[in-house]
């Protein structure tokens, strides 16, 4: 296949490699050519354009058989969200709609689903993000579900949970540098994927997945605040983390969910597997070198 990886980034690169090494052509999209040597080592061949500038899109070398795209808001806000997803997948269904592409993924997110029951959330549970960042999220999924249904595109979403990894874990690098805080009790639940799950399931969803469908990408254990960080404290003889203050779980409350994302339909349906099925696997290699 000739592949497309639009925002060929944390997840674009590996997911870019793996497929070159399974013998794919491979294209990696990024908005300046700073990093080619870094995707042409990995076996993929560096392309510049933006998803916000759909004259730069036309210029790519086409057709594609597969296109994945894991633009990120690059820690942007509501503004950038807009440009980047909501606009830019505009602009790439309408450039790749009718150029004979087989299927196109997009990485969403977890933090569509605004449950703070703590019960398990599945596709069918309910999106309706309390914050303007998830909204723009759930919009740009609204794209793509009304292309698959009306013009045949072949549209994958993938909502995933929070990815860490390789230089990737905000806790567990808050946890290192002495700077974690406990939120509230403790209790919120943490989803959680690694980077090479997500890998995993972006292949699975190019070679399997059914267009207009949805698929959540979490491991299979979802893990409260208190006992990600009372396995970090025991596997790296540290201390507890303080709880935080008032003002701080304050300043934390909006658009706070607690839920368990469930990935059955993944393994179900794809034959997904995933090779860290929670933290404990995930993190050994980076609490070994640590401790
Ligand atoms: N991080 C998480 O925990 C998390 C959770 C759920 C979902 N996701 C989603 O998973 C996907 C992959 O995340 P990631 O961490 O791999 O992303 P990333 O590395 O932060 O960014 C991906 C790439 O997007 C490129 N990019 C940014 N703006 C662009 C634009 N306008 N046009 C073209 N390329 C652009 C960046 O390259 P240049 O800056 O060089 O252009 C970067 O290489 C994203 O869609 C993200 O929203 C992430």
């Amino acid at each position: 296949m000739r592949v497309l990886i639009v925002g060929c980034g944390y997840v674009g690169l590996p997911l870019g490699a793996e497929l070159a090494r399974r013998g794919h052509e491979v294209f990696g999209l990024r908005r300046t050519a700073d990093g080619e040597g870094e995707l042409r080592a990995a076996g993929v061949a560096p392309v510049v354009g933006d998803v916000t500038q759909p004259e730069s899109l036309r210029a790519l070398p086409e057709p594609f058989d597969w296109v994945v795209n894991t633009v990120s808001s690059s820690k942007g806000g509501a503004e950038v969200y807009r440009a980047v997803y909501v606009e830019g997948t505009r602009n790439l269904i309408a450039w790749l709609a009718g150029s004979g592409v087989r299927k196109f993924i997009h990485t969403s997110s977890t933090s569509v689903y605004a449950q703070t029951d703590g019960g398990v959330v599945t596709e069918e549970s309910a999106a309706e993000p309390l914050t303007e960042t998830g909204r723009l999220l759930v919009e740009t999924e609204g794209l793509l579900l009304a292309a698959a249904r009306e013009q045949k595109f072949p549209a994958v979403v993938l909502r995933v949970a929070g990815i860490y990894g390789p230089g990737r874990g905000h806790l567990f690098h808050q946890f290192l540098r002495d700077e974690a805080r406990i939120s509230g009790d403790g209790s919120r639940l943490l989803n959680m994927i690694h980077r090479d799950d997500v890998v995993g399931a972006a292949i699975a969803a190019l070679e399997r997945g059914e267009p207009g469908r949805i698929y959540n990408v979490a491991d299979d254990e979802s893990v409260s605040q208190l006992e990600f960080f009372r396995w970090l404290s025991e596997q790296l003889d540290k201390p507890l983390p303080p709880r935080a203050s008032a003002e701080e779980n304050a300043g934390r409350k909006r658009g706070v969910t607690n839920k368990r994302v469930s990935n059955r339909r993944l393994r179900e349906e794809l034959g997904w597997v995933p090779r860290y099925p929670s933290f404990r696997e995930g993190y050994a290699e980076d609490v070994k070198r640590n401790a």
